[in-house]
Formats: structure tokens, sequence, C-alpha cells
């Protein structure tokens, strides 16, 4: 098994390298944002709890979003390994995270610390206009990042190997970036 976190700001680019690494690692690439997105647009009641934090850039409850994550990280497609974008976001989703793998026998082998200005962040985010990616939305969807995601990154620092990678440039010069860090440790 080969597991990896990506911890980094929105419009960081976590999404576009998580889509290199699927494709080469033969890992599945799990992306709590885009799980949510997917119960907004089915219509379920998590989706209309969780509709109401995204609109305005807040963290969806860490109860709905660990029972998520828990039933999604034990799906046949994980059994080579995983890669976790956008989770965890808080303190106490990495602690139950940590529980989920103590219990399932899994480790985590690296996380990918991803960062850029804000500027470049918002300018790329403004490019794209997903439905949160207007200006108001993405400056609190940076601040909450500071404050609560951040943080996350002092709970693994003693535990797990952290690759810091500047996410400037092509995504394809950033993934080169992050494959040479990744291919060290896979060996
Ligand atoms: P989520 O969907 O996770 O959004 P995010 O963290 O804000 O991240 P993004 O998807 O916006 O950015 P990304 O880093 O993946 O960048 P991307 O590759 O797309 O979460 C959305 C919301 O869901 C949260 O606000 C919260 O409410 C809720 N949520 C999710 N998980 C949660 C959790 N665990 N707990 C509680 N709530 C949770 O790139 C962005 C753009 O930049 C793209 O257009 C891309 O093409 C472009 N780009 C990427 N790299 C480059 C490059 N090198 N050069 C030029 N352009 C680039």
């Amino acid at each position: 098994m080969f597991n990896i976190i990506f911890i980094g700001a929105p419009g960081v680019g976590k999404g576009t390298q998580s889509a290199f690494i699927e494709k080469d690692y033969s890992i599945a690439h799990i992306a709590t944002g885009d799980m949510l997105r997917k119960n907004i647009e089915d219509g379920t009641e998590l989706g209309k709890t969780a509709k109401s934090y995204m609109d305005k850039g807040e963290l969806v409850p860490d109860s709905l979003v660990i029972d998520m994550l828990n039933e999604r990280i034990q799906k046949d497609d994980c059994k080579n390994g995983f890669m976790l974008d956008g989770f965890p976001r808080t303190m106490e989703q990495a602690k139950e995270l940590d529980k989920i793998l103590a219990k399932l026998n899994h480790k985590i082998d690296a996380i990918i610390d991803i960062y850029a200005s804000d500027e470049i962040i918002i300018k790329r985010l403004l490019n794209r206009g997903r439905a949160d990616d207007n200006e108001e939305t993405i400056k609190n969807r940076i601040k909450v990042f500071e404050s609560q995601s951040k943080p996350v990154l002092d709970f693994y620092k003693d535990k797990v190997k952290i690759i810091k990678i500047e996410s400037v440039g092509t995504p394809e010069e950033v993934y080169a970036k992050i494959k040479k860090e990744l291919d060290l440790i896979k060996k």
C-alpha cells in the first residue's frame, strides 16, 4: 500500500496534482470536497447540510465528514493505497483518521505540504469559477485553512515524512518535484 495526504490551501493544486499521482501510482484519489459536491448534486441530506457551509467557505461539521471518509476508505479501490485530498482539515479529523487507520492496520507514508502565495491562489480560483470561487468565499477559505487546517501539519510533524512543495510553474513542473520525492519514499 502507498498512502498519501495532501495538505494545502484552496486552489493550490491538490486536485490537479492528485490526478497525476492517481495515474502513476494506481492509488485511489479521495477528495472530500468532490464527495460533498456529489451529495449536493444528488440532493442528499448530507448535501443539503454541507451546502450551507460550503457556500460560505466554512468547514462542514467534523462528524459528517469523518463518517463519509470512514466509509470511503474501506472501498475496494483503496487496496493498493489512497491519496487524501482535503482531509484531514481539523485536528479532530486528524485524530479520528489515526483511529480509523489503526483499526484497518494502515499507515500514512507521506504528507505533501503544498503551498503558493495568496495572490496566485486567488487568481487561479477566480479563473476556474466553481460555485465557491468568488472573491469573498475564497478569502474566507484561505482564512479557515490558516486557522484550522494548517495546524494539522504540526500533528504529523514527528510521525510522518512531510514533503514541502511550492506550487509554482506549470502543473507538470510541480508534479515533477512531487514525483521525485515520492519515488524516494516508495522505492
Ligand atoms: P475542496 O473541494 O477540498 O476545495 P479546496 O480545498 O478549497 O481546494 P480546491 O479544490 O479549490 O483547490 P485545489 O487545491 O484542489 O486546486 P485545484 O487543483 O483544483 O473543499 C471545498 C469545501 O468543501 C470546503 O470549503 C469545505 O466547506 C468542504 N470540505 C471539503 N473537505 C472538508 C473536510 N475535510 N472537512 C470539512 N469541510 C470540508 O486547482 C485550482 C485551479 O488552479 C484549477 O483551475 C487548476 O486548473 C489551476 N491550477 C492548478 N495548478 C496549477 C498550476 N501549477 N498552474 C496554473 N494553474 C493551476
